[in-house]
Parts: structure tokens; C-alpha cells; sequence
């Protein structure tokens, strides 16, 4: 069936790209659902004690409202991201707000978290068969008075349906939102969220492990301090990372000028250097999901071994269709064969120190 979706990809490019993204999410809820094939043994994962059948994921903001969850899992992904999702329903900013820049092979978007909001996806969620392992990344209204409340209810909301839960504290988007990155805000922040962690725990709905979601745009001073928060208040992961608001000088299309976040291929090298940054700081006190211009077994790879446990894309996907986790599963079980490594597992991390230093990246 994924063949089928495939072939409507280029079809999909006629489309502009939030309607081929409209597009995309209604033929995966009309997908039919038979068995996923096993993955490759030495593919699976453990993180924050869950154990991923492999290591490739969904990112946060293709299914923004998880509308399809089970879905995205039954292209071959080990865990799917929705979100982000904010506690009332956003519209976001005008359209056009989502551009591809082809021949770079990015996307810039300033959606500003449009989505349906928290009674609407814990709605859906509560009708869910647990089925695959689902994250849900949460984040604050633009008009929000007390952002950091928005967080605290969204743990205390999306508990029982989550295996974990994202704080996504690096849109672009949301004017100001980044600003909780800095060393007072977010250390208050963590510190409400794992209590409301710790509440949700006592209720008996069992303790969700917290992921934290940052810029690749941080100035590394500032991710000292917010690897040290992460580790002083027992986060369970980092994910790195978001868009970037840069524009690397390589960009060729004329509507890289456009405001708004750069994911994709041209990210790859700034998101890659910076999770290699965040691994090392992290000291394997947890586990740092790399996210960032994945879009073929190759660059995942690199991502491993420059400090990712786990993988997300989305923009690849856009790309590459959505074959594209199976793609990259066959490509990493050759990688294995030919380096003879009995696990992913064993590789995370080898290139760190390279990595963090290469000022073009890897
Ligand atoms: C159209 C679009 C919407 C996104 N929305 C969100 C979002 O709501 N929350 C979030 O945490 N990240 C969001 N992201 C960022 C992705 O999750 C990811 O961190 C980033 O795109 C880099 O990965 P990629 O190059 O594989 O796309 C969005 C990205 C795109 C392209």
C-alpha cells in the first residue's frame, strides 16, 4: 500500500504544500492496516525504558492533532511523534506559511502551532488501542498568559495516552517561546513539569518520561546551562533538533528568504554538530534523540554515531515519500553487516568529538 502512496507523491508536488500535506494525512487515515514485517533484531533500541523496535521516528509536526499515529507506526517508523499541541485551538499565522525549497531539498514554515488543542487529540487519543510506541509534544498558546502552566496541564493531560512526553520549547513561531531556553525560565519550567510528572505518577498512571525539545540556534554557553538543568533535574532525554532560523549560505532557491524555521537537508550539518554537542555534554546521563535533514540510511547513520539513540524526520518524508523508513532500516542493517557490529546500539556516540568539532559539520 505505501507503494500506492508513493506513487501520489509526485502527484502531491502539484499541490501547495499544505494542502499536499492535508493530502497526505487523509490517505494515511484511509490506509488499510495489516501486520508491519518484524524489523532487524539488532535494529531495536531501549531509551527512557522503553524499547523501540528501531530506531527511526516520526517528528513532531506532521501529525500535529494525532489523527495518525497507528499509521505513520505501519510505514515502518519505531515511534511516532504528534503535536506540537497547544491547551486551546490555534490557527497559527496566515497562509502561505509552509514553502518548499526544492532544489535544496528544505522546507521553511511559520505555521505558529495551528492545531485543534488539548480536548480535541486527548479525545481522539482516549479511543486509541495502545499500539506502537506515541510521543506527544506539547506546547504553550501564543496568547498565554502563564506559558509554563500550559506545559504543566498538557502533562497532566496527555499522561495516560503518551510513552513519552515532549517539551517543545524551540518554535520559531510562537514570538517569545524560546525565551523559556534561557537558565531561569527553564529551570523553573522543568522543575513544574516533573512535579506535574511526579502528580500524574501518584494517580496511578504510571511515570511518562519528559524530552526536552531545543534550538539548533542555541549559543553553546547556553547549552551548558541547559544540559546541566536537564541533568540537575533528572530529564529523561533532549531532542535535538528543531528548525533553524539561520540560512546557510548554500541555499539556492529564492524563497529561502521567507521567515520561519529551515528543516531538511540544509539543516542536517548545524542539527548534527549541535547533537553531538548535547551528547557529549550529556555525558550519557540520558539518551538524545537526533532530528534534522534525515533522509536516507546514510545520514542516519551519521546521526548515531555522532551521539543519536533515536532518530526523528519529517521533512525527509516530504522528499523521499513514504517508503522512506523502510529505506533506511534496510540501509542500516547493511551498515552493521559490514561493520560487524551486533547492535545500533554499540555505534551511538563513536563520532561525537569529531563531529562537535567539524565546523562545516560531518
Ligand atoms: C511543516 C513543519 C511543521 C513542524 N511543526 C512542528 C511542531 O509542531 N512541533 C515541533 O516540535 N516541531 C515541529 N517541526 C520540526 C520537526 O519536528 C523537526 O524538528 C525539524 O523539521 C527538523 O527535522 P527534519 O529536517 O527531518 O524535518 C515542524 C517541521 C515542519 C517542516
Amino acid at each position: 500500500m505505501s507503494f500506492l502512496l508513493d506513487l501520489a507523491l509526485p502527484f502531491s508536488r502539484l499541490f501547495e504544500a499544505e494542502d499536499a500535506h492535508r493530502l497526505a494525512i487523509r490517505a494515511l487515515s484511509l490506509m488499510p492496516r495489516g501486520s508491519t514485517p518484524a524489523d532487524d533484531p539488532r535494529l531495536s533500541v531501549s531509551a527512557f525504558g522503553l524499547n523501540f523496535r528501531n530506531p527511526i521516528g516520526m517528528a513532531a509536526g506532521f501529525d500535529k492533532n494525532a489523527e495518525v499515529p497507528d499509521a505513520v507506526l505501519a510505514l515502518g517508523f519505531g515511534f511516532a511523534e504528534v503535536g506540537t499541541i497547544t491547551p486551546k485551538p490555534q490557527s497559527g499565522n496566515p497562509r502561505p506559511r509552509v514553502f518548499r525549497l526544492l532544489r535544496d531539498e528544505g522546507v521553511i514554515n511559520r505555521l505558529g502551532f495551528n492545531n485543534e488543542g488539548f480536548h480535541s487529540a486527548a479525545a481522539r487519543l482516549s479511543r486509541r488501542k495502545p499500539n506502537g510506541i506515541l510521543g506527544i509534544n506539547v506546547g504553550a498558546n501564543k496568547d498565554s498568559q502563564d506559558r509554563i502552566a500550559d506545559y504543566v496541564a498538557g502533562v497532566e493531560i496527555f499522561s495516560p495516552y503518551a510513552a513519552y512526553l515532549t517539551i517543545n520549547i524551540s518554535s520559531p513561531n510562537t514570538p517569545g517561546l524560546r525565551d523559556l531556553q534561557s537558565a531561569e525560565a527553564l529551570d523553573e519550567l522543568v522543575k513544574r513539569v516533573m512535579e506535574a510528572r511526579e502528580r500524574a505518577a501518584q494517580r496511578g498512571i504510571g511515570r511518562k518520561p519528559i524530552l526536552l525539545k531545543i534550538a539548533p540556534d542555541v549559543a553553546l554557553g547556553d547549552l551548558d546551562d541547559i544540559v546541566e538543568i536537564a541533568r540537575k533535574r533528572a530529564i529523561d532525554g533532549m531532542i535535538v533538533s528543531n528548525t533553524t532560523i539561520t540560512r546557510p549560505a548554500s541555499l539556492r532557491e529564492s524563497n529561502a528568504k521567507e521567515q520561519g524555521g529551515l528543516s531538511g537537508k540544509p539543516l542536517f550539518d548545524l542539527s548534527t554538530r549541535m547533537l553531538a554537542e548535547t551528547y557529549l555534554r550529556a555525558e550519557r546521563a540520558f539518551p538524545v534523540v537526533g532530528v534534522g535533514g534525515v533522509d536516507s540510511p546514510e545520514a542516519a547513520w551519521k546521526k548515531i554515531r555522532a551521539g543519536a539513540t533515536l532518530v526523528q524526520l519529517y521533512t525527509g518524508m516530504i522528499y523521499k515519500g513514504f517508503g522512506i523508513a523502510r529505506e533506511i532500516k534496510r540501509g542500516l542493517s547493511l551498515f552493521l553487516d559490514r561493520g560487524k557490529h551486533r547492535s545500533i546500539q554499540d555505534i551511538v556516540g563513536r563520532d561525537a568529538v569529531e563531529t562537535a568539532a567539524s565546523r562545516t559539520g560531518v
